[in-house]
């Protein structure tokens, strides 16, 4: 099964072909990805009309890459997959749109993907991870842990009650005068800080529900950081140390309470998954190898190419879709808000983007 997959829900404008076989890992024929990071660094930020904007001028582009790397054509398609929601509406409308476009004029069936559900759905693509497995996902806009019990069917666990953890991530990088994206700018600073230098909180700690919270750390980490300004080079490797530490240890206890609740109430899970952002993160990804050994779970993270947005795993779940009979109508909405557990209902009101003034 051959699809094309188109991720413009956020600041990546990326378009992909990938290969599906039943019960294998797929493969990946091209991956193409133009982020728009230089368009919203000056503003601190991702700008909503900026990234629309920057969507329509390049996305044709970045299809014809796509479909030239994999060396196929839209006849040789068995579907066009785009991410229709959630993220910045703007976005979201130049991808489902294109991908209606491609899906009429070449008659494949569309298949309008949860861009949640391409996360979660990446382990299946790099590994094969058969279901039911328990998901870590986090984003900028999301932090979760869900059962993922096969295609569509998610149970959310626990999620943070307000920032995400790489919207804090964000936020500190700002914070500090680091740039934007700030995940991997905080991520170097630290490397070379004091993570015990800064006594910041482990907010949600010991907790039995497996829920996230990140705003008192963050409003800790400013304090710390108002304490002592002008801050030196040190001090902000130092703060950014304490701080990735802090979430870290946060992870470690929140998941340790996720994969509690996931053999409660579904017994044990095939393996422990990370997605997102965040999880590209290294010394994340080293807590999550912690947590996979204690537990005797196996570990999937995927790449950290394929943690953040990317084409690929929206072609993917579009695939695994499709291998289950979903499609989806011509006439499809896009969606800036779209829970992936449906019943679970939607996320507490957090900002998705930081705006400028944020
Ligand atoms: O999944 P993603 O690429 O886009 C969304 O769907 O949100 O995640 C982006 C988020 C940003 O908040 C970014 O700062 C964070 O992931 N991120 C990181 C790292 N790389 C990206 N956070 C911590 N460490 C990193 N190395
Ligand atoms: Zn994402």
């Amino acid at each position: 099964m051959l699809v094309l997959g188109i991720e413009t829900t956020c600041d990546e404008t990326a378009a992909a072909v990938v290969e599906r076989h039943d019960d294998k890992p797929g493969k990946i024929l091209s991956n193409v990805v133009l982020s728009q990071v230089n368009e919203h660094a000056a503003f601190g930020g991702v700008v909503p009309e900026i990234a629309a904007r920057a969507h329509v001028e390049s996305l044709d582009r970045v299809i014809a890459k796509a479909m030239s790397d994999a060396g196929t054509n839209f006849a040789a398609l068995d579907g066009v997959a785009a991410a229709a929601g959630p993220g910045l509406i703007g976005g979201v409308i130049v991808g489902l749109t294109t991908a209606k476009a491609i899906a009429m004029v070449s008659a494949k069936p569309m298949i309008a993907v949860n861009h949640l559900e391409a996360h979660a759905l990446t382990p299946r693509l790099t590994d094969g991870v058969p279901f039911p497995y328990c998901l870590f996902l986090a984003s900028g806009g999301h932090t979760q842990i869900v059962a993922v019990r096969s295609v569509g069917n998610y149970v959310r666990l626990g999620t943070t009650v307000d920032d995400a953890i790489g919207e804090a991530f964000d936020k500190t990088a700002k914070l500090l005068g680091l740039g934007y994206p700030g995940g991997p700018q905080v991520e170097k600073e630290a490397a070379r800080g004091n993570p015990v230098r800064f006594m910041l909180p482990r907010p949600m700690h010991g907790r039995s529900e497996p829920d996230f919270s990140l705003s008192g750390l963050k409003t800790a980490l400013r304090l710390e950081a108002e304490k002592i300004a002008p801050l030196s080079d040190q001090d902000v490797a130092d703060l950014c140390a304490s701080f990735q530490q802090a979430v870290v240890e946060v992870v470690l206890d929140r998941l340790r309470a996720g994969l509690r609740v996931f053999r409660e109430r579904f017994g044990a899970p095939s393996a422990l998954v990370a997605a997102g952002g965040v999880a590209a993160n290294q010394a994340i990804r080293k807590a999550l190898h912690r947590i996979g050994f204690e537990g005797g779970t196996v570990l999937v993270v995927p790449p950290p190419a394929l943690c953040t947005d990317n084409g690929a795993m929206i072609a993917w779940a579009g695939a695994e879709r499709l291998a289950a009979g979903l499609t989806d109508p011509l006439d499809t909405a896009p969606r800036a808000r779209w829970p992936l557990d449906e019943v679970a209902g939607p996320q507490p009101a957090h900002s998705y983007f930081v705006a400028p003034k944020d």
